[in-house]
């Protein structure tokens, strides 16, 4: 989703006086900089108006560990890639992927020609190789999340206006809208050097909002789960908002549910849950003009339906016939996405952030130990375990407070009456635990080379001076930062199921030559190279970072991928490999096991459009009689050689 139009909560005051965070995280960093190797570098430390700001060393002529001519900073109607490297579109919204589905006609779109093509607006994408548990890099099946349509450039004549509820809407007008969105399951190969869909697969298939899933863990079955569709409060329909997601050691997919609040109907107030509702989000907006048609949407109708949203979903892709499970052990609150990591005794690992304003970052470590020898055993894998939040201290440390019930505040007195009503509410239970409020966490992902975790907290513009912490010290965050969290232990043995982590900033975003925006990028990032508000992040084979961006273009600057160094002596140094077009966010990154393709979802191409009267561009197609189509990009070097160098 785009700028603006998340929660407008504002932030809760956590603390009663005010350290002095700025100065707490300079010292900090410059204490990092002589542990990084910097010691007799002059660390170049000076105060901005707006908090922070930290250069750090340095180190003429730092050796990145990435090897490509970075792109000139460009934004206009179409994408760029840098030099020698191919960005061609793999798969549009509309293309056909299930047997016999229609052509893409946008003029006659329907639920029905929706249901067998691609989706709207990609995001999160996983290439998952085949067969299963193979490393082939030029087969396999690419998993995407479609988040969300966008109905004010994507009908031709309709000129609503975006982001508002829609009463010009029809009712097959709305069921093609929720037939777009959700997750797009397609078969590709790479056939003498290109990648192609494989139409018609078995494997192809479409989630939406239509699709019947199960609920499993503490929540399912719970009172506050149950409709009158469905009283015993286990098969909930649809998923929504996929934003990121992730992929299970076992080859399942975890589709995240983000902001369905944006598109529920009613009056908080007029239900006895007004407290969770107004937690949430839930102001009654109906964006999509959802209630309007469908009662299970208006709240004060059907209280229980939202409660069914914002859950963490697995299914298996490589089983075209598997139910979808909403795994709500993982706890309900606004999944940006789900990464997962093995404990050095060999249970799952599950990270995932709270994208919203002042909200908070997951963590889920299952009861058992994966079993990597038999797929099948891990099918409830994700329905025992512990929900942990997260608190971080000024010692560079931090800490995971379990949510569980009878546990601390989390007791019926407090109004938890038991586990399912702590993963129902996990925002409420992380509130009573005193986690830490961050600004905005998207993407959480695990490097699987060092095994240390990054976070990506996309901005924050109501952080203010009496609710800053240590770990988002800028007022008016605007530009976004990225933590890095080190688990105990080195590499493959670190320990991601601890009690305790240390932390760190790798980079504060934001335009080094405006100081005033308190950047901290590498001092050789060049004018093309820097970015701010990151969001999907991804980690080459290699262990190096790629970024995506998303909010750069209310900026009148492209929205893109960069690469970040993380280690030695150009750690923070950042440089652009490709630019969106017009309106885009820069989503999805993922690579082939082998590291020589990399997939990239550009989304919401043309957002900026007022109206489809006047679209800010028609990508990819730049066809008169097509609107922009949010679509998949494949990445290769034309020598094809590996991403990056
Ligand atoms: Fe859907 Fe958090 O971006
Ligand atoms: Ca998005
Ligand atoms: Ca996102
Ligand atoms: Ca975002």
């Amino acid at each position: 989703m785009t700028n603006g139009s998340k929660s407008n909560r504002q932030g809760r005051s956590e603390l009663t006086s005010q350290p002095d965070f700025a100065n707490i995280l300079k010292a900090r960093l410059s204490r990092r900089a002589i542990l990084h190797g910097a010691a007799g570098t002059s660390a170049a430390v000076a105060m901005g108006t707006a908090g922070s700001v930290f250069s750090p060393p340095a180190s003429a002529g730092a050796a990145s560990a990435f090897d490509f001519e970075e792109i000139e900073r460009i934004y206009d109607e179409t994408h760029h890639v840098a030099s020698g490297y191919r960005a061609e579109i793999l798969l549009r919204w509309g293309d056909p992927i299930i047997a016999g589905a229609s052509d893409f006609d946008p003029d006659n779109q329907s639920r029905q020609t929706q249901s067998g093509q691609f989706g709207y607006n990609c995001d999160f994408t996983a290439f998952l190789p085949l067969p299963f548990g193979s490393d082939n890099s030029e087969h396999g099946l690419l998993c995407v999340n479609n988040e969300y349509p966008d109905p004010h450039i994507s009908i031709p004549g309709w000129v609503g206006e975006a982001w508002a509820s829609s009463p010009d809407l029809t009712a097959e007008q709305v069921d093609t809208l929720m037939a777009a969105t959700g997750h797009s399951v397609v078969e590709i190969e790479k056939i003498d050097g290109e990648w192609r869909v494989v139409a018609d697969s078995e494997y192809n298939r479409r989630l939406d909002l239509f699709t019947e899933m199960a609920m499993s863990g503490p929540a399912a079955g719970h009172d506050l789960v149950k409709t009158s569709e469905d009283p015993s409060g286990t098969r909930p329909v649809g998923t929504h908002t996929n934003c990121s997601g992730g992929v299970t050691p076992w080859g399942t997919i975890l589709t995240c549910e983000e902001w369905a609040y944006y598109d529920f109907g009613g009056d908080p107030a007029k239900t006895d849950q007004e407290e969770s509702l107004t937690r949430y989000g839930y102001d009654g907006h109906d964006g999509l003009s959802l209630a309007r048609y469908h009662p299970r949407f208006n709240f004060e109708q059907e209280p229980n339906e939202t409660n069914r949203f914002h859950w963490v979903v697995e299914f298996d892709p490589y089983d075209p016939q598997s139910v979808p499970v909403k795994r709500s052990a993982l706890g309900r609150f606004g999944h940006e996405g789900a990464q997962t990591a093995v404990s050095s005794d060999g249970r799952l690992v599950v990270y995932s952030g709270d994208d919203a304003r002042f909200e908070y970052l997951f963590r889920f470590v299952s009861r058992d130990k994966i079993d990597m020898n038999d797929r099948a055993a891990n099918k409830d894998l994700l329905d025992h375990g512990v929900l942990s939040v997260a608190k971080f201290d000024e010692d560079g440390t931090m800490s995971w407070l379990p949510l569980v019930h009878g546990e601390g505040p989390l007791t019926p007195e407090n109004g938890f009456a038991d586990q399912g009503e702590v993963v129902i509410n996990a925002r409420l239970a992380a509130d009573a635990l005193g986690a830490t409020t961050m600004d905005r966490p998207e993407d959480f992902e695990v490097n699987p080379v060092t095994g240390r975790v990054y976070v990506v907290l996309t901005k924050n513009k109501k952080r203010r001076a009496d609710n800053l912490n240590v770990v988002n010290t800028r007022e008016e965050n605007r530009q976004g930062h990225l933590v890095e969290l080190i688990p105990p232990g080195d590499g493959p043995a670190v320990d991601h199921a601890a009690d305790r982590f240390g932390w760190d900033i790798l980079v504060l975003c934001g335009d080094p030559s405006k100081p005033e925006q308190g950047a901290s990028f590498h001092p050789e990032t060049s004018a093309n190279g820097w970015f701010s508000t990151p969001d999907n992040i991804a980690f080459d084979p290699q262990g190096r970072l790629w970024i995506g961006t998303d909010g750069m273009n209310s900026l009148d600057l492209a929205d893109g991928l960069f690469a970040v160094d993380l280690d030695g002596p150009a750690r923070g140094k950042a440089q652009a490999f490709y630019a969106c077009p017009a309106g885009a966010e820069c989503t999805g990154p993922s690579f082939t096991p082998d590291g020589r393709t990399l997939f990239i979802a550009v989304q919401h191409p043309g957002e900026d459009s007022e109206t489809y009267d006047s679209l800010t561009t028609r990508w990819p197609d730049f066809d008169a009689g097509l609107p922009p189509r949010p679509s998949v990009v494949v990445v290769t070097r034309e020598d094809g050689g590996v991403v990056g160098g």
